[in-house]
């Protein structure tokens, strides 16, 4: 048998390279080549392999597992973003923007966690313990009994944890800040924090406790350490929001044991972050009615209908020169789509100006189905009238200017109608078996088949909008 030469792979992408090198031709990522041993890949692998195996036991789809147990936070958005709440022996991931709030909300649920009864660890690598008892006295939760550590070696911190057979949660903060001297690079690095993470996930399936592993994110938007950490953990939770705002959003990515896209909200204070049970109320408790420019959108954030105000400006733009799209808090490609449908389906002339666009408060949306409610916004700038006050828009618009079904239309009427509205705007049944949400009592719906319906009556006051109760 020939000596077989070395073989470099990626373990990106598995592309395979002759030498080492810093960049892999395959996918572009670097230091991702490593050099696979020639046993891995020897003629006799295939037997070597499959040697020594023991069947594994087959079982019906249908059986008998009870749902995982949890332990309540005692934050409910918490617990709602979780699933019910913690679930012993996993492991959760935390991200966000430095200074968003992460450590405020960790300390918070640890403390009324331990509060509860239950022995909760907080170990910190960021802040030293005076620190954290400072933000505890200003949080009001000086007296939780909480364990609280300043430590950042995996060693310790290891040894701390294998014989805590009574810890129900055991929060790390930061993941970046543990390190383990088996490796040479630094810490934060991607090898040091996949090995700790991959060592404190361990920890927690053994000992039985939840584990949350707080991570920073970096200015991409990627985790630091990236995407290796999200295999690991049993969820991924983000944290978000502007700075600016007081408003932050516990958002779920990824959940094992629940629902993703489930939101919960939180508004910061000074007495760190409450929670926020009717976000709706407080993201259009500034909004002005009757005022040009503005429309309510009857939105969705995971199973939890949410309603926002997009806001749109034109402004002639300054001497001629290429007109500006600021979007803060939605897509500014489907904006660029959406006027150019307005344009050219419906006639609208946009002109020589500036185009602003927001979404009220700081929020973020993603939902295709705000379509309507962003045309009628901009409808509204562009022509100085104010859109039916009271009303809710909800559909996605179509390149040919077709409004399009969106999901959970009842839900959206609900919500609306809990908070006030009395009318709504959305998509037309379609004829295959589409069916128009039921509304609430006393709401005005009026179905819209193409944008054109949207803006006649902004164009042609005359023309009244057809309703139907
Ligand atoms: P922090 O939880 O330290 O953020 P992270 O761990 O994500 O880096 O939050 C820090 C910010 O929160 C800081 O700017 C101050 C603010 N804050 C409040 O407004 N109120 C509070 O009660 C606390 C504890 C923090
Ligand atoms: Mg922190």
């Amino acid at each position: 048998m020939a000596k077989a030469s070395p073989r470099f792979v990626c373990q990106s992408c598995g592309a395979t390279a002759a030498k080492w090198q810093g960049r892999c031709d395959g996918c572009g990522g670097w230091n991702t080549l490593v050099e696979e041993t020639a046993e891995a890949r020897g003629p006799g692998i295939a037997a070597k392999v499959a040697a020594g195996g023991r069947r594994v036991e087959f079982v019906a789809l249908r059986g008998s597992s009870a749902p995982p147990p949890r332990t309540a936070s005692g934050m409910t958005e918490l617990d709602r973003v979780l699933g019910g709440g913690f679930v012993p022996g996993s492991a959760v991931l935390v991200g966000g923007d430095p200074g968003i709030g992460k450590s405020t909300i960790l300390l918070q649920a640890a403390a009324r966690m331990a509060m509860a009864g239950g022995r909760v660890l907080y170990i910190s690598g960021e802040e030293a313990v005076e620190q954290i008892r400072m933000r505890a006295l200003r949080l009001g939760l000086a007296d939780a009994p909480l364990a609280l550590a300043a430590a950042s070696a995996l060693r310790d911190i290891a040894a701390s944890l294998e014989d805590e057979s009574q810890a129900t949660l055991v929060v790390i903060d930061s993941i970046q800040t543990v390190w383990t001297d088996a490796l040479d690079s630094a810490p934060g690095t991607v090898g040091q924090v996949r090995a700790c993470a991959a060592e404190l996930i361990r920890l927690c399936k053994s000992r039985g406790f939840a584990l949350v592993l707080v991570g920073h994110v970096t200015k991409e938007g990627a985790l630091a350490g990236p995407r290796v950490l999200e295999h690991m953990v049993d969820a991924t939770l983000y944290f978000e929001g502007d700075r600016g705002h007081q408003f932050r959003i516990l958002r779920a990515v990824k959940n094992r044991f629940g629902a993703t896209d489930e939101i919960g909200v939180f508004e910061m204070t000074e007495q760190g972050l409450e929670e926020v049970p009717n976000p709706s109320a407080l993201f259009l408790a500034e909004r002005r009615g009757n005022i040009a420019g503005s429309a309510v959108f009857a939105g969705l954030e995971g199973t939890r209908p949410v309603l926002m105000e997009v806001q749109a400006l034109l402004s002639p733009t300054p001497g001629g020169g290429t007109p500006r799209r600021q979007v803060v808090g939605w897509d500014s490609a489907r904006l660029s789509m959406l006027m150019a449908v307005l344009e050219t389906r419906c006639g609208l002339t946009l002109g020589q100006n500036d185009v602003y666009l927001n979404i009220a408060g700081g929020l973020r949306i993603n939902e295709p189905a705000a379509d309507l409610a962003v045309a009628a916004a901009l409808v509204s700038a562009a022509t100085a009238k104010p859109t039916s006050a009271g009303a809710v828009y909800f559909g996605e618009i179509g390149l040919s200017g077709e409004v399009r079904q969106v999901a959970q239309g009842e839900s959206r009427l609900r919500e609306a109608a809990k908070l006030g509205f009395s009318a709504a705007v959305l998509p037309r049944r379609v004829a295959r078996g589409g069916r128009t949400p039921v509304a609430p009592d006393g709401m005005t719906v009026r179905e819209i088949g193409h944008l054109a319906d949207l803006v006649a009556p902004f164009i042609d006051p005359k023309k009244k909008p057809a309703t139907k109760a």
